[in-house]
């Protein structure tokens, strides 16, 4: 019997080494082998996050799964951290690298992949338009077609329409395949329904990520339905079809002296590398390029000016100062370029009051530890997966005064300047990581923003308040719930 005893004691120490939380850990919810912390609530997750930093502090961790994740509230850490080599590698999760065995393109890939495209898309961006003329001008027509939407149906309550999503994806498109898509085209349609239907279904590949062992207990078919793998991979050769249909297009028309956009740079740059043992190019990787700009960039810009709308909806008094200023700076329709931006302060700043307050991008995109370090004053081991809690950096009181306040003017200086207040100020991301989109999207946002309450105001459809409450379904997003506005025709 004591025998017995004993060695049950020694199960139990035992299976407690094994399993417990490891010391020097950030504080936080460890929970159970396989399935993690599994919380019973009916919170969203973002409060879920909220909660657990008001109980732990600005770092702590959650065991999802398998996956160690470790979330961070404070701007300064955050820098730190983001800034380190250690944290630039992404995690190796289906839902980033789209059911490759490799990551390809930027965002999903680590390393020296990463390293390259990253090196080449920015070089392209800043090449190819952010600040030049002929990007300026594919954003006017872009902004010109919103406006001519918004036109035909002024007067009328609706939601925003369509039609800002496909002039955003038409800017990508004029810069990687100097191409652009007429509204009325049935592919660009095709294109628009596939890049939302990729973030519906692929947050299912969280499951294969976060718990991987349910591919070995489950029978192989039933897991492939659970995370609809052949609907994923009949959208990812639908989206890739595109791609390299405009591949061959640019192969067989390619002018060595006259790079017309992205997609010539790089099959040049793939020709003059091609004996360098060292290249990573590959037109594998030129695609997902493509992919990653259409999928980074495109939603993105689309949800933030959908909130911006919101915000000017519900405070006229902000809506009246931008007509103001917009009216002031570009009379009788002119057209907005960036040379008028150091002159229209308020217009930047009601841009960067929407940039904090939708907090689009809740959890920033995860980073992951390459090798055991400390932050913080605690171990980070190999392999945890870093994210920032942007939300509760945007609505830190210790960052922000009024936090809850929609207020353009904390971006002004007492003389009315714009100024940037980075600290607490994470839209983009911070680090070796940052956006590399976020000058074109702040163009973007510039110009669509001039452009449309140049020629008209917004107000909630009659009757109805705009509902400011963020929708939470998705992991990557705070989405705009749908609300429905009149656009009313300004004189200026
Ligand atoms: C308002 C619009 C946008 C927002 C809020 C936004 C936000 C972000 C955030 C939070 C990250 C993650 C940074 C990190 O890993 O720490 C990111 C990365 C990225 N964004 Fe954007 N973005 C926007 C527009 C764009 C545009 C227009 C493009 C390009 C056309 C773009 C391309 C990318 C790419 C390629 C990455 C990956 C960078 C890397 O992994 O090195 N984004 N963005």
């Amino acid at each position: 019997m004591l025998v017995e005893l004993l060695l049950f004691a020694v199960l139990v120490f035992l299976l407690w080494k094994t399993f417990r939380k490891p010391p020097g850990l950030p504080p936080g919810k460890w929970g159970l082998p396989l399935v993690g912390y599994i919380p019973w609530t009916s919170k969203s997750f973002e409060e879920q996050v909220m909660d657990l930093h008001e109980q732990y502090g600005d770092i702590f961790l959650w065991r999802m799964g398998t996956q160690l994740m470790v979330f961070i509230k404070d701007y300064k850490l955050m820098k730190e951290a983001f800034s380190r080599s250690e944290f630039t590698h992404r995690p190796n999760w289906e839902v980033l690298k789209f059911i490759e065995e490799v990551p390809h393109g930027i965002v999903s890939s680590s390393g020296i992949i990463w390293h390259n495209n990253r090196r080449f898309t920015l070089r392209q961006l800043r090449d190819l338009g952010m600040g030049k003329s002929s990007l300026v001008g594919a954003v006017q027509d872009q902004g010109l077609k919103l406006r001519e939407t918004l036109a035909e149906r002024a007067g009328t309550p609706g939601m925003i329409p369509h039609q800002l999503h496909l002039s955003l994806i038409n800017v990508i498109w004029h810069m990687v395949a100097s191409r652009q898509f007429d509204a009325e085209d049935e592919r660009l349609h095709e294109f628009v329904k596939l890049l939302s239907e990729f973030v519906l279904l692929s947050n299912r590949l969280a499951i294969k990520d976060f718990m991987p062992w349910m591919q070995n207990v489950m029978p192989d078919f039933l897991f492939k339905r659970l995370i609809k793998y052949h609907e994923l991979i009949d959208l990812k050769e639908k989206f890739m079809r595109y791609f390299k249909d405009e591949t061959e297009k640019h192969k067989a028309t390619l002018d060595p002296d006259n790079p017309r956009d992205l997609i010539d740079n790089y099959l040049l740059e793939m020709e003059a590398k091609k004996d360098d043992p060292e290249t990573t190019c590959s037109e594998e990787d030129l695609l997902f390029i493509m992919f990653e700009l259409f999928s980074a960039g495109s939603e993105t810009s689309a949800y933030t000016f959908m909130w911006l709308c919101c915000y000017l909806a519900a405070h006229p008094e902000v809506q009246h100062k931008l007509h103001a200023e917009v009216d002031e700076v570009l009379p009788n329709g002119a057209l907005p370029t960036l040379a008028e931006k150091p002159r229209m302060p308020y217009t930047e700043a009601v841009i960067n009051e929407a940039m904090r307050a939708c907090a689009l991008v809740n959890f920033g995109v995860q980073h992951m530890a390459a090798s055991d370090t400390q932050l913080g004053g605690y171990t980070i081991p190999k392999g945890a997966v870093v994210s920032s809690t942007v939300t509760s950096m945007h609505y830190d009181s210790l960052y922000w005064d009024r936090p809850k306040e929609f207020r353009p003017e904390r971006w002004l200086d007492e003389n009315g300047k714009f100024f940037m207040a980075k600290e607490g100020f994470l839209p983009f991301g911070v680090g070796k990581r940052v956006c590399v989109g976020e000058s074109l999207a702040r163009m973007e946002l510039f110009i669509f923003t001039t452009m449309v309450f140049q020629s008209f105001s917004i107000a909630p459809a009659p009757g109805k308040s705009v509902n400011l409450t963020p929708d939470l379904r998705g992991f990557f997003f705070r989405k705009p719930v749908p609300n429905e506005f009149v656009f009313t025709v300004r004189k200026q």
